[in-house]
């Protein structure tokens, strides 16, 4: 049904700015969720319940009812668990999230470019506070699904170390994983905290402030080498995961007419973020939880990242793109393919390109 009536209302929410589409969307499905009869039907509809998707990750023995999650963005302020849930996401990354609220970047700053299914966004970590999401997690977690925080900086702060404690201090028990992104391109200078004394030192303190799983978050751009040393050195500080990857600047293609400043996400990431997690993969597969992220938008890609190493995966731009219910296209896909290689289940897949 979802499928049939997405079509129509991207045809109209595309008629408006990206921002406003994205909060119209977001409210009118969390509102659906919250709805006892609307939200049980439409979440049985969209939900693929099969435990040969379900695997149990982390020490803390978190389930993961499917491997397609949410990435952070669609969730700034965890004002919208019940939605993720409704929709079919095994988890949720809600932020960023900065210790003090902040506007971000001057407005219009996401733009989508249809043609390409990609879109490029300079949004700045516009986001309510630690103290809001904290509130709001305190009374919403745990939920249905496992609920991740991205965890960001403030735009002023000079000694980014102390916005990532503060954060992650903040929100120690209130959610159950952790990711510290160094990777957004619309903070000035946060992609340059992508060192390896940086990530040892916020990877080592934070560790030690919270029982939850703390991951870090890199950006495509780096040279594959250096992201390798740099999420060895975050694992030997003890990031217990990396998730590959946040958006590209690298806009080759797309807005040479008018060019406009920002992250691309969406399908022409996918090869560049692919290649990424499989040469992390190659180095750190089976010591770390690994999530991969960027320009999947279909089962044939989801799989492609569950092969290369990936236990999760996670999507934003596809949503926007094909709707809520791609998830369960993910989802039954990867049902499909584990009947025809005769799997038992989804943790068949995840590796088998690296033990080749
Ligand atoms: C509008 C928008 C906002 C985003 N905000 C964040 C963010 O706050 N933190 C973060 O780590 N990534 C953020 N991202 C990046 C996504 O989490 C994801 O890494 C990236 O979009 C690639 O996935 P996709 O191609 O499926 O969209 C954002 C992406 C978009 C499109």
């Amino acid at each position: 049904m979802e499928r049939q009536i997405y079509p129509y209302a991207r045809k109209v929410l595309f008629k408006f700015y990206p921002e406003t589409a994205h909060t119209i969307s977001m409210h009118s499905l969390e509102t659906l969720a919250s709805t006892p009869l609307a939200g049980r039907m439409l979440q049985s509809h969209l939900r693929v319940d099969d435990s040969r998707l379900s695997q149990n990750l982390f020490s803390t023995h978190l389930r993961f009812s499917n491997p397609v999650g949410l990435s952070a963005g669609v969730d700034k302020n965890a004002q919208f668990l019940r939605m993720a849930n409704m929709i079919g996401a095994g988890f949720h990354e809600v932020g960023a999230v900065t210790p003090k609220p902040q506007g971000g970047n001057p407005k219009p700053r996401i733009f989508r470019y249809p043609q390409y299914n990609v879109m490029i966004n300079g949004l700045g970590f516009n986001n309510q506070g630690l103290d809001a999401v904290q509130q709001r997690l305190m009374h919403k977690h745990p939920a249905a699904i496992p609920v991740g925080v991205n965890v960001g900086k403030n735009k002023w702060t000079v000694n980014a170390i102390d916005d990532y404690i503060a954060v992650v201090r903040g929100l120690q028990g209130h959610c159950d994983y952790l990711t510290i992104n160094v990777s957004s391109p619309n903070t000035k200078g946060l992609r340059d905290l992508q060192t390896v004394d940086f990530l040892r030192e916020v990877v080592s303190k934070t560790k030690s402030l919270t029982h939850n799983p703390v991951l870090v978050k890199l950006a495509p751009d780096l040279k594959v080498d250096f992201a390798v040393e740099l999420a060895k050195e975050a694992v030997s500080a003890g990031a217990a995961g990396m998730v590959l990857t946040n958006t590209t600047l690298d806009h080759r293609g797309v807005d040479e007419k008018h060019p406009v400043a920002g992250g691309l996400s969406g399908r022409l990431l996918e090869s560049q973020s692919e290649k990424m997690l499989h040469e992390v993969a190659k180095e750190l597969f089976g010591k770390i939880i690994l999530i991969g992220v960027g320009g999947i938008s279909e089962g044939t890609g989801a799989l492609s990242r569950l092969e290369n190493g990936a236990s999760l995966i996670q999507l934003y731009t596809a949503l926007v793109y094909k709707g809520p219910s791609v998830i369960h296209e993910i989802n039954s896909w990867l049902l499909h393919a584990l009947e025809v290689c005769k799997f038992d289940n989804v943790r068949e897949f995840i590796g088998s390109n690296l033990r080749k």
